[in-house]
Protein backbone atom coordinates (compact mmCIF):
# COMPACT_ATOMS: atom_id res chain seq x y z
CA UNK A 1 0.00 0.00 0.00
CA UNK A 2 1.55 3.20 -1.29
CA UNK A 3 0.98 6.48 0.67
CA UNK A 4 1.93 10.29 0.23
CA UNK A 5 1.08 13.61 1.67
CA UNK A 6 -1.32 15.64 0.54
CA UNK A 7 -0.93 18.84 1.31
CA UNK A 8 -4.44 20.67 1.84
CA UNK A 9 -5.62 24.81 2.21
CA UNK A 10 -5.71 24.38 5.86
CA UNK A 11 -2.01 23.03 6.05
CA UNK A 12 -3.20 19.77 7.53
CA UNK A 13 -1.46 17.25 5.75
CA UNK A 14 -3.32 14.27 5.84
CA UNK A 15 -2.35 11.18 4.81
CA UNK A 16 -4.11 9.66 2.40
CA UNK A 17 -3.82 6.46 0.00
CA UNK A 18 -2.19 7.12 -3.33
CA UNK A 19 -2.81 4.45 -6.63
CA UNK A 20 -5.26 2.36 -4.77
CA UNK A 21 -8.77 2.52 -4.36
CA UNK A 22 -10.46 3.14 -1.29
CA UNK A 23 -13.06 0.29 -0.24
CA UNK A 24 -16.48 1.45 0.59
CA UNK A 25 -16.07 0.98 3.88
CA UNK A 26 -13.53 3.17 3.69
CA UNK A 27 -15.00 5.54 2.22
CA UNK A 28 -18.15 5.64 4.10
CA UNK A 29 -16.30 6.51 7.27
CA UNK A 30 -14.23 9.94 8.92
CA UNK A 31 -10.64 9.31 7.95
CA UNK A 32 -7.88 9.64 10.85
CA UNK A 33 -7.14 13.19 11.56
CA UNK A 34 -4.41 15.33 13.88
CA UNK A 35 -6.56 18.46 14.55
CA UNK A 36 -4.31 21.15 16.27
CA UNK A 37 -5.06 24.81 15.99
CA UNK A 38 -3.19 26.56 18.26
CA UNK A 39 -3.84 30.32 17.21
CA UNK A 40 -5.32 31.93 20.11
CA UNK A 41 -8.24 34.21 19.15
CA UNK A 42 -8.67 37.53 20.46
CA UNK A 43 -12.68 38.12 19.54
CA UNK A 44 -14.57 41.27 19.79
CA UNK A 45 -14.80 45.23 20.04
CA UNK A 46 -11.54 46.83 21.53
CA UNK A 47 -9.72 43.51 21.10
CA UNK A 48 -6.59 45.23 19.63
CA UNK A 49 -5.91 47.05 22.89
CA UNK A 50 -5.71 43.54 24.63
CA UNK A 51 -2.86 42.37 21.93
CA UNK A 52 0.45 43.70 23.78
CA UNK A 53 0.59 40.63 26.44
CA UNK A 54 0.98 38.37 23.29
CA UNK A 55 4.10 39.62 22.43
CA UNK A 56 6.87 39.04 24.23
CA UNK A 57 7.87 42.26 26.38
CA UNK A 58 11.48 42.64 24.45
CA UNK A 59 10.65 41.44 21.47
CA UNK A 60 11.91 43.74 18.17
CA UNK A 61 8.59 43.86 16.47
CA UNK A 62 8.25 44.71 12.41
CA UNK A 63 4.85 45.83 11.54
CA UNK A 64 3.62 44.87 8.18
CA UNK A 65 0.63 46.49 5.75
CA UNK A 66 -0.52 46.77 2.48
CA UNK A 67 -1.71 49.80 0.88
CA UNK A 68 -2.71 51.93 3.32
CA UNK A 69 -6.34 51.22 4.83
CA UNK A 70 -5.29 50.59 8.18
CA UNK A 71 -4.01 53.98 8.05
CA UNK A 72 -7.40 55.41 7.10
CA UNK A 73 -9.53 53.56 9.16
CA UNK A 74 -7.57 54.35 12.27
CA UNK A 75 -6.09 50.61 12.97
CA UNK A 76 -2.96 51.29 12.89
CA UNK A 77 -3.08 54.15 15.73
CA UNK A 78 -4.86 51.37 17.57
CA UNK A 79 -2.16 48.78 17.25
CA UNK A 80 1.08 51.28 17.75
CA UNK A 81 -1.06 52.83 20.66
CA UNK A 82 -1.09 49.36 22.18
CA UNK A 83 2.34 48.20 21.04
CA UNK A 84 3.58 51.87 23.44
CA UNK A 85 6.70 51.72 24.72
CA UNK A 86 7.79 48.92 22.41
CA UNK A 87 10.38 48.04 20.33
CA UNK A 88 8.14 49.07 16.47
CA UNK A 89 9.43 49.29 12.93
CA UNK A 90 6.90 49.13 10.33
CA UNK A 91 6.84 48.16 6.59
CA UNK A 92 4.29 48.70 4.37
CA UNK A 93 3.46 48.06 0.90
CA UNK A 94 2.04 44.48 0.54
CA UNK A 95 -0.35 44.26 -2.74
CA UNK A 96 -3.26 42.12 -2.64
CA UNK A 97 -2.01 38.53 -4.18
CA UNK A 98 1.10 39.89 -2.28
CA UNK A 99 4.24 39.52 -4.44
CA UNK A 100 7.61 37.38 -3.63
CA UNK A 101 9.64 41.01 -5.18
CA UNK A 102 7.60 42.87 -2.71
CA UNK A 103 8.29 40.35 0.24
CA UNK A 104 11.67 39.66 -0.16
CA UNK A 105 12.73 43.38 0.88
CA UNK A 106 10.65 42.97 4.31
CA UNK A 107 12.77 39.53 4.70
CA UNK A 108 15.97 41.83 4.36
CA UNK A 109 14.52 44.55 6.72
CA UNK A 110 14.05 41.34 8.93
CA UNK A 111 17.64 39.86 8.56
CA UNK A 112 19.37 43.32 8.86
CA UNK A 113 17.07 45.17 12.32
CA UNK A 114 16.72 41.54 13.96
CA UNK A 115 13.81 41.31 14.19
CA UNK A 116 12.28 38.71 16.50
CA UNK A 117 8.72 39.07 16.42
CA UNK A 118 6.11 40.19 12.98
CA UNK A 119 2.93 41.73 13.45
CA UNK A 120 0.76 41.43 10.16
CA UNK A 121 -2.29 44.14 10.06
CA UNK A 122 -4.50 43.94 7.32
CA UNK A 123 -5.98 41.16 5.12
CA UNK A 124 -5.80 37.31 3.78
CA UNK A 125 -2.47 39.18 1.36
CA UNK A 126 -0.70 40.83 4.24
CA UNK A 127 -0.98 37.49 6.62
CA UNK A 128 0.35 35.58 3.80
CA UNK A 129 3.21 37.86 3.30
CA UNK A 130 3.84 37.94 6.60
CA UNK A 131 3.79 34.54 6.31
CA UNK A 132 6.38 34.24 3.58
CA UNK A 133 8.59 37.10 5.21
CA UNK A 134 8.56 34.69 8.84
CA UNK A 135 9.82 31.78 7.25
CA UNK A 136 12.34 33.20 4.23
CA UNK A 137 13.93 35.54 7.05
CA UNK A 138 15.20 32.36 8.37
CA UNK A 139 15.56 29.95 5.83
CA UNK A 140 18.80 27.64 5.14
CA UNK A 141 17.24 25.30 2.72
CA UNK A 142 17.98 27.37 -1.00
CA UNK A 143 19.47 30.53 -1.49
CA UNK A 144 16.78 31.72 -3.29
CA UNK A 145 13.18 31.89 -0.73
CA UNK A 146 11.33 30.93 -3.87
CA UNK A 147 12.41 27.33 -3.12
CA UNK A 148 9.47 27.12 -0.30
CA UNK A 149 6.79 27.58 -2.62
CA UNK A 150 8.63 25.01 -5.07
CA UNK A 151 8.68 22.23 -2.17
CA UNK A 152 5.40 23.92 -0.75
CA UNK A 153 6.88 24.76 2.56
CA UNK A 154 8.37 21.22 3.38
CA UNK A 155 11.91 22.27 4.21
CA UNK A 156 11.20 25.43 6.11
CA UNK A 157 13.00 24.29 10.38
CA UNK A 158 12.27 27.87 11.61
CA UNK A 159 10.85 31.24 11.25
CA UNK A 160 10.20 34.39 13.13
CA UNK A 161 7.37 34.49 15.48
CA UNK A 162 4.27 36.24 14.11
CA UNK A 163 0.33 37.39 15.19
CA UNK A 164 -2.22 39.43 12.98
CA UNK A 165 -4.67 41.51 13.71
CA UNK A 166 -7.02 40.65 10.47
CA UNK A 167 -9.44 43.60 8.88
CA UNK A 168 -10.65 41.35 5.73
CA UNK A 169 -12.72 38.21 6.58
CA UNK A 170 -11.84 35.90 3.66
CA UNK A 171 -9.31 33.63 3.95
CA UNK A 172 -9.14 31.87 7.53
CA UNK A 173 -5.81 32.85 7.10
CA UNK A 174 -5.50 34.43 10.48
CA UNK A 175 -5.28 30.79 12.36
CA UNK A 176 -4.25 28.48 10.08
CA UNK A 177 -0.59 27.44 8.23
CA UNK A 178 -0.84 28.31 4.71
CA UNK A 179 0.00 31.06 2.27
CA UNK A 180 -0.30 31.82 -1.26
CA UNK A 181 2.44 33.98 -2.56
CA UNK A 182 2.88 35.52 -6.34
CA UNK A 183 6.04 36.02 -8.43
CA UNK A 184 5.60 38.62 -11.10
CA UNK A 185 8.19 37.78 -12.86
CA UNK A 186 6.98 34.47 -13.88
CA UNK A 187 3.71 34.91 -13.33
CA UNK A 188 3.43 31.90 -10.92
CA UNK A 189 0.88 32.07 -8.07
CA UNK A 190 1.79 29.07 -5.58
CA UNK A 191 1.08 28.22 -1.83
CA UNK A 192 3.14 26.43 0.85
CA UNK A 193 1.96 25.37 4.41
CA UNK A 194 4.17 25.11 7.87
CA UNK A 195 3.01 24.78 11.21
CA UNK A 196 5.73 27.21 11.60
CA UNK A 197 3.83 30.72 9.60
CA UNK A 198 0.59 29.69 12.04
CA UNK A 199 0.15 32.75 13.18
CA UNK A 200 0.43 33.02 17.14
CA UNK A 201 -2.60 35.00 17.85
CA UNK A 202 -5.19 37.04 15.38
CA UNK A 203 -7.21 39.82 16.83
CA UNK A 204 -10.65 39.93 15.14
CA UNK A 205 -12.51 42.76 15.64
CA UNK A 206 -15.63 43.08 13.54
CA UNK A 207 -15.64 46.98 13.78
CA UNK A 208 -12.31 46.98 11.77
CA UNK A 209 -14.47 46.00 8.80
CA UNK A 210 -16.52 48.50 8.78
CA UNK A 211 -14.62 50.20 6.65
CA UNK A 212 -14.14 47.23 3.71
CA UNK A 213 -15.57 48.74 0.44
CA UNK A 214 -18.48 46.30 -0.72
CA UNK A 215 -15.97 44.68 -3.47
CA UNK A 216 -14.13 43.21 -0.81
CA UNK A 217 -17.23 42.37 1.29
CA UNK A 218 -18.36 40.30 -1.53
CA UNK A 219 -15.42 38.44 -2.15
CA UNK A 220 -14.89 37.65 1.95
CA UNK A 221 -17.92 35.90 1.72
CA UNK A 222 -17.38 34.19 -1.45
CA UNK A 223 -14.14 32.71 -0.59
CA UNK A 224 -15.10 31.48 2.97
CA UNK A 225 -18.05 30.30 0.99
CA UNK A 226 -15.85 28.23 -1.53
CA UNK A 227 -13.71 27.42 1.50
CA UNK A 228 -16.58 25.66 3.09
CA UNK A 229 -17.67 24.03 -0.17
CA UNK A 230 -14.54 22.65 -0.89
CA UNK A 231 -14.44 20.61 2.55
CA UNK A 232 -18.20 19.46 1.89
CA UNK A 233 -18.95 18.91 -1.23
CA UNK A 234 -17.02 15.69 -1.56
CA UNK A 235 -18.56 12.13 -1.03
CA UNK A 236 -20.38 11.09 1.95
CA UNK A 237 -17.98 9.71 5.31
CA UNK A 238 -20.94 10.16 7.95
CA UNK A 239 -19.07 12.67 9.08
CA UNK A 240 -21.96 14.45 11.00
CA UNK A 241 -20.20 17.46 12.85
CA UNK A 242 -17.90 18.28 10.01
CA UNK A 243 -20.95 18.31 7.63
CA UNK A 244 -23.34 20.21 10.15
CA UNK A 245 -20.94 23.02 11.12
CA UNK A 246 -20.21 23.09 6.98
CA UNK A 247 -23.93 23.71 6.85
CA UNK A 248 -24.06 25.94 9.54
CA UNK A 249 -21.41 28.29 8.25
CA UNK A 250 -22.92 28.51 5.05
CA UNK A 251 -26.28 29.14 6.22
CA UNK A 252 -24.88 31.94 8.11
CA UNK A 253 -23.31 33.48 5.57
CA UNK A 254 -25.81 33.28 3.07
CA UNK A 255 -27.79 35.02 5.66
CA UNK A 256 -25.53 37.64 6.75
CA UNK A 257 -22.97 38.20 3.87
CA UNK A 258 -25.85 40.45 1.89
CA UNK A 259 -26.77 42.03 5.07
CA UNK A 260 -22.84 43.11 5.60
CA UNK A 261 -23.57 44.88 2.11
CA UNK A 262 -26.72 46.74 2.57
CA UNK A 263 -26.02 47.05 6.69
CA UNK A 264 -21.91 48.11 6.58
CA UNK A 265 -21.92 49.02 10.27
CA UNK A 266 -24.44 46.03 11.57
CA UNK A 267 -21.95 45.15 14.35
CA UNK A 268 -24.21 41.58 14.91
CA UNK A 269 -24.01 41.17 10.87
CA UNK A 270 -19.99 41.71 10.86
CA UNK A 271 -19.19 39.63 13.39
CA UNK A 272 -20.82 36.33 12.29
CA UNK A 273 -19.56 36.75 8.90
CA UNK A 274 -16.26 37.43 10.52
CA UNK A 275 -16.29 34.21 12.85
CA UNK A 276 -17.77 32.20 9.77
CA UNK A 277 -14.73 32.98 7.87
CA UNK A 278 -12.21 32.11 10.00
CA UNK A 279 -14.09 29.02 11.11
CA UNK A 280 -14.35 27.82 7.22
CA UNK A 281 -10.44 27.30 7.37
CA UNK A 282 -8.49 26.37 10.26
CA UNK A 283 -8.78 23.23 9.96
CA UNK A 284 -11.95 21.81 11.84
CA UNK A 285 -14.42 21.32 9.42
CA UNK A 286 -12.07 20.01 7.34
CA UNK A 287 -11.10 17.36 9.58
CA UNK A 288 -11.26 13.70 8.84
CA UNK A 289 -13.25 14.44 5.33
CA UNK A 290 -12.35 15.04 1.75
CA UNK A 291 -11.37 17.58 0.30
CA UNK A 292 -11.40 19.02 -3.38
CA UNK A 293 -9.28 22.24 -3.70
CA UNK A 294 -9.45 22.10 -7.45
CA UNK A 295 -11.86 25.56 -7.75
CA UNK A 296 -8.29 26.64 -5.92
CA UNK A 297 -5.65 25.60 -8.02
CA UNK A 298 -7.37 26.91 -11.11
CA UNK A 299 -8.86 29.93 -9.47
CA UNK A 300 -5.19 30.80 -8.47
CA UNK A 301 -3.76 30.43 -12.07
CA UNK A 302 -6.53 33.24 -13.11
CA UNK A 303 -5.05 35.69 -10.56
CA UNK A 304 -1.73 34.90 -11.96
CA UNK A 305 -2.87 35.43 -15.60
CA UNK A 306 -5.39 37.62 -15.78
CA UNK A 307 -4.88 39.35 -12.03
CA UNK A 308 -8.92 38.70 -10.85
CA UNK A 309 -9.50 39.33 -7.45
CA UNK A 310 -8.73 35.88 -5.57
CA UNK A 311 -12.72 35.47 -5.13
CA UNK A 312 -14.02 36.59 -8.54
CA UNK A 313 -11.86 33.49 -9.65
CA UNK A 314 -13.60 31.11 -7.58
CA UNK A 315 -16.95 32.59 -8.36
CA UNK A 316 -15.54 31.75 -12.21
CA UNK A 317 -14.86 28.32 -11.48
CA UNK A 318 -16.90 26.59 -8.80
CA UNK A 319 -19.84 26.46 -10.77
CA UNK A 320 -18.27 24.88 -13.85
CA UNK A 321 -17.17 22.35 -11.54
CA UNK A 322 -19.54 21.06 -9.96
CA UNK A 323 -21.43 20.58 -12.92
CA UNK A 324 -18.64 18.59 -14.54
CA UNK A 325 -17.93 16.63 -11.31
CA UNK A 326 -22.12 16.17 -10.58
CA UNK A 327 -21.81 12.35 -10.83
CA UNK A 328 -18.96 11.73 -8.20
CA UNK A 329 -20.12 14.38 -5.77
CA UNK A 330 -23.89 13.38 -6.47
CA UNK A 331 -24.80 12.63 -2.78
CA UNK A 332 -23.01 15.35 -1.71
CA UNK A 333 -24.88 17.58 -3.97
CA UNK A 334 -28.24 16.42 -2.69
CA UNK A 335 -27.58 16.88 0.77
CA UNK A 336 -26.30 20.47 0.23
CA UNK A 337 -29.84 21.02 -1.90
CA UNK A 338 -31.92 19.84 1.33
CA UNK A 339 -29.93 21.61 4.06
CA UNK A 340 -28.98 24.45 2.50
CA UNK A 341 -30.80 25.41 0.11
CA UNK A 342 -34.03 23.82 1.18
CA UNK A 343 -34.96 21.80 -2.14
CA UNK A 344 -36.68 18.39 -1.35
CA UNK A 345 -39.38 18.68 -4.35
CA UNK A 346 -38.46 17.03 -7.62
CA UNK A 347 -35.96 14.66 -9.81
CA UNK A 348 -32.78 14.51 -7.81
CA UNK A 349 -30.93 15.52 -10.83
CA UNK A 350 -33.48 19.14 -10.87
CA UNK A 351 -32.68 19.40 -6.86
CA UNK A 352 -28.75 19.15 -7.80
CA UNK A 353 -29.18 21.40 -10.95
CA UNK A 354 -31.00 23.83 -8.67
CA UNK A 355 -28.62 23.76 -5.76
CA UNK A 356 -25.57 25.10 -7.93
CA UNK A 357 -27.81 27.46 -9.63
CA UNK A 358 -28.77 29.40 -6.44
CA UNK A 359 -24.73 28.78 -5.38
CA UNK A 360 -24.31 30.69 -8.75
CA UNK A 361 -26.89 33.34 -7.84
CA UNK A 362 -25.61 33.90 -4.65
CA UNK A 363 -22.33 34.81 -5.80
CA UNK A 364 -24.29 37.05 -8.23
CA UNK A 365 -26.01 38.27 -5.85
CA UNK A 366 -23.05 39.24 -3.56
CA UNK A 367 -21.66 41.25 -6.96
CA UNK A 368 -18.89 38.64 -7.80
CA UNK A 369 -19.88 37.96 -11.65
CA UNK A 370 -19.55 33.85 -11.99
CA UNK A 371 -18.07 33.92 -16.18
CA UNK A 372 -14.99 34.63 -17.73
CA UNK A 373 -16.70 36.97 -20.33
CA UNK A 374 -18.02 39.28 -17.24
CA UNK A 375 -14.34 39.74 -16.68
CA UNK A 376 -13.41 40.39 -20.11
CA UNK A 377 -11.97 37.24 -20.80
CA UNK A 378 -13.09 34.77 -24.23
CA UNK A 379 -11.21 31.71 -22.95
CA UNK A 380 -8.12 32.63 -25.56
CA UNK A 381 -5.52 31.67 -22.65
CA UNK A 382 -7.54 28.50 -21.73
CA UNK A 383 -4.47 26.52 -23.43
CA UNK A 384 -1.67 28.55 -21.50
CA UNK A 385 -3.84 28.48 -17.90
CA UNK A 386 -3.09 24.20 -18.52
CA UNK A 387 0.37 25.19 -19.22
CA UNK A 388 0.81 26.65 -15.91
CA UNK A 389 -1.44 23.89 -13.82
CA UNK A 390 0.86 21.30 -15.60
CA UNK A 391 4.12 23.39 -14.14
CA UNK A 392 2.30 23.29 -10.99
CA UNK A 393 1.65 19.64 -11.12
CA UNK A 394 -1.77 19.87 -10.84
CA UNK A 395 -2.75 17.05 -12.91
CA UNK A 396 -4.26 15.01 -10.48
CA UNK A 397 -6.95 17.27 -8.57
CA UNK A 398 -9.67 16.58 -6.83
CA UNK A 399 -10.92 14.12 -3.84
CA UNK A 400 -10.46 11.22 -6.09
CA UNK A 401 -7.38 12.84 -7.80
CA UNK A 402 -9.52 11.95 -11.49
CA UNK A 403 -9.41 16.20 -12.48
CA UNK A 404 -6.78 15.46 -14.85
CA UNK A 405 -5.49 18.50 -17.35
CA UNK A 406 -8.32 17.45 -19.64
CA UNK A 407 -10.84 18.18 -17.16
CA UNK A 408 -9.46 21.30 -16.07
CA UNK A 409 -9.91 22.42 -19.45
CA UNK A 410 -13.73 21.47 -19.84
CA UNK A 411 -14.26 23.41 -16.26
CA UNK A 412 -12.61 26.33 -17.76
CA UNK A 413 -14.64 26.17 -21.22
CA UNK A 414 -17.85 25.40 -19.41
CA UNK A 415 -16.81 28.92 -16.90
CA UNK A 416 -16.25 31.07 -20.24
O1 LIG B 1 -3.81 46.98 1.00
P1 LIG B 1 -4.81 47.71 1.80
O2 LIG B 1 -4.72 49.19 1.65
O3 LIG B 1 -4.84 47.29 3.24
O4 LIG B 1 -6.27 47.39 1.17
C1 LIG B 1 -6.81 46.08 1.11
C2 LIG B 1 -6.74 45.51 -0.31
O5 LIG B 1 -6.73 46.49 -1.28
C3 LIG B 1 -8.29 46.18 1.34
N1 LIG B 1 -8.68 46.12 2.77
C4 LIG B 1 -8.39 45.13 3.67
N2 LIG B 1 -8.98 45.40 4.85
C5 LIG B 1 -9.63 46.56 4.71
C6 LIG B 1 -9.45 47.04 3.39
N3 LIG B 1 -9.99 48.20 2.94
C7 LIG B 1 -10.73 48.89 3.80
N4 LIG B 1 -10.99 48.50 5.07
C8 LIG B 1 -10.47 47.34 5.57
N5 LIG B 1 -10.76 46.93 6.80
O6 LIG B 1 -8.83 45.06 0.68
C9 LIG B 1 -8.04 44.76 -0.47
C10 LIG B 1 -7.88 43.26 -0.59
O7 LIG B 1 -7.12 42.76 0.49
P2 LIG B 1 -6.49 41.28 0.44
O8 LIG B 1 -5.74 41.09 1.70
O9 LIG B 1 -5.80 41.08 -0.84
O10 LIG B 1 -7.80 40.37 0.41
P3 LIG B 1 -8.07 38.94 1.00
O11 LIG B 1 -8.17 38.95 2.47
O12 LIG B 1 -9.23 38.45 0.24
O13 LIG B 1 -6.76 38.07 0.65
C11 LIG B 1 -6.59 37.50 -0.63
C12 LIG B 1 -5.28 36.72 -0.68
O14 LIG B 1 -5.32 35.61 0.23
C13 LIG B 1 -5.02 34.38 -0.47
C14 LIG B 1 -5.52 34.71 -1.86
O15 LIG B 1 -5.01 33.82 -2.81
C15 LIG B 1 -5.06 36.13 -2.05
O16 LIG B 1 -3.70 36.17 -2.41
N6 LIG B 1 -5.62 33.24 0.22
C16 LIG B 1 -5.02 32.77 1.33
C17 LIG B 1 -5.47 31.64 2.00
C18 LIG B 1 -4.80 31.11 3.19
N7 LIG B 1 -3.66 31.65 3.59
O17 LIG B 1 -5.29 30.19 3.83
C19 LIG B 1 -6.61 30.88 1.53
C20 LIG B 1 -7.41 31.57 0.50
O18 LIG B 1 -8.05 30.59 -0.26
C21 LIG B 1 -6.66 32.47 -0.42
O19 LIG B 1 -6.06 31.71 -1.45
ZN1 LIG C 1 -9.81 31.11 -0.95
Amino acid sequence: MRYRQVADNTGQKPLRRFGARLTEREKSTMQNFILHTPTKILFGKQQIAEMAGQIPADARILITYGGGSVKKNGVLDQVYSALAGRDVREFSGIEPNPTYETLIKAVEVVKAENIDFLLAVGGGSVVDGTKFIAAAARYTADSDAWHILQTVGSHITDAVPMGCVLTLPATGSESNSGAVITRKSSGDKQHFFSPLVQPRFAVLDPVVTYSLPPRQVANGVVDAFVHTLEQYLTYPVDAKVQDRFAEGLLLTLLEDGPRALAEPENYAVRANVMWSATMALNGLIGAGVPQDWATHMLGHELTAMHDLDHAQTLAIVLPALLHEKKAQKREKLLQYAERVWGLREGSEDSRIDDAIAATRAFFEQMGVPTRMADYQLDGSSIPALLDKLQQHGMTALGEHQDITLDVSRRIYEAAR
